[in-house]
């Protein structure tokens, strides 16, 4: 179901993402050892990457980081490597025994079925190893999936540079790191810093765009057709006028109107203060580092769209501040993906964050 409001995991409930399918699947032909898949929040990266994996054929490992970070604060190495291995053996249907002996190999690890047990600390360069081992045997590549990757800059351990073990080492790995905040995720890879371990390693980069007007309101028209919900082109049209070709808020508006059935107007209010609580919950992570970056946004939200007038507003709001304290915070949004710098103007990319921050108090 094209409205299904979980990340898809099936090609058929995927919408286009023809063209980005058919780059991931060449990147893995070609052996790149890194792909990036890019874009803002809620423009399908999951469901692109589930998909992707899912018609490879190759084995695969996919691990939610955030989710992991919300969990602990911070990525500890043993959960992480115990996450790629379940997820590995999930994945895997016809070598799950050979995978399964050659990890229950290395001493303290019992593994059941799917899940893994850990009697003594693991490392993860091998743990890595052994599945490069493993997939060296069998004749494959396999790919580590990291969702949300930029996450992994926040813990204690040099993952950057773990990667780089693996990609100089291990020949038959290769990782796909997914991000929406996608600077965070290029400072942390530093694939293009010679100061880092990560430096001058080939990559492929996949990046999703919005939708168009014209997939947007198809989008919605085949949704709808295949809820047999009968809803008008004139209505569509107000909805994605309204919330733009960000296809996360576009499932979810069908969702609330042709699954949960609620009219029109219901399903916008339904729309709007689920977004609310959401993008509020996003926003209190940054804005634990620095009260100003609410009203940075609030005075682009607000049609301030040039560094001065920017800076004007946030000091009428918050006292003065010095200029490269400001360009930083205001960097780091670009950084975390909520805000996008154009000809020298600063925008805010997703209508419904933009009209949320403008009411914040
Ligand atoms: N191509 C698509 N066709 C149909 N539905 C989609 C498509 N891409 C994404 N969706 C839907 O949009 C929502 C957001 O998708 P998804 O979680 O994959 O995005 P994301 O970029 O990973 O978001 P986040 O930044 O929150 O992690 C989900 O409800 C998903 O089912
Ligand atoms: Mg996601």
């Amino acid at each position: 179901m094209l409205f299904d409001p979980r990340p898809k995991t099936e090609k058929k409930d995927l919408y286009d993402r023809e063209r980005e399918l058919k780059e991931f699947q060449e990147a893995l032909k070609l052996g790149e050892n890194i792909i990036l898949l890019l874009g803002i929040r809620r423009l399908g990266k999951s469901s692109l990457l589930n998909v992707g994996l899912k018609e490879s054929n190759f084995p695969y490992s996919k691990v939610d980081v955030r989710s992991l970070y919300f969990a602990y604060g911070t990525i500890p190495q043993d959960v992480l490597a115990r996450k790629i291995i379940e997820s590995l053996l999930a994945s895997e249907k016809s070598l799950y025994l050979t995978l399964r002996k050659i990890l229950e190999s290395i001493k303290g690890i019992k593994i059941s079925g799917i899940h893994v047990e850990f009697e003594r600390r693991q490392d993860l360069p091998s743990i890595f190893e052994r599945i490069d081992l493993w997939a060296e045997r069998e004749g494959k590549k396999v790919v580590i999936a990291f969702d949300e990757a930029q996450y992994l800059r926040l813990s204690g351990v040099r993952y950057d540079g773990l990667i780089a073990y693996a990609i100089d080492n291990l020949p038959n790995i290769i990782f796909i790191l997914t991000g929406s905040e996608v600077g965070m995720l290029h400072d942390f890879l530093g694939l293009d810093n010679p100061k880092k371990p990560l430096f001058g390693r080939q990559y492929e980069e996949i990046v999703l765009d919005r939708f168009t007007r014209d997939e947007s309101f198809d989008f919605l028209r085949r949704g709808f057709e295949e809820l047999n919900a009968n809803i008008p082109d004139e209505e569509i049209e107000e909805v994605v006028n309204r919330i733009d070709g960000i296809v996360g808020w576009l499932t979810l508006y069908g969702y609330l109107r042709g699954v949960k059935k609620l009219g029109k107007e219901e399903s916008l209010i339904s729309l709007y203060s689920k977004a609310k609580a959401l993008i509020e919950e996003e926003l209190s992570h940054i804005l634990a580092y620095s009260k100003r970056y609410k009203f940075i946004l609030k005075a682009v939200a607000l049609g301030n769209t040039r560094w001065k007038n920017i800076k004007e507003y946030v000091e009428f709001r918050t006292g003065r501040i010095n200029d490269a304290k400001f360009s930083n915070l205001l960097k780091n949004l670009v950084k975390y993906g909520y805000l996008e710098k154009r000809d020298g103007e600063y925008i805010i990319p997703d209508p419904l964050v933009k009209e949320i921050v403008a009411n914040l108090k």
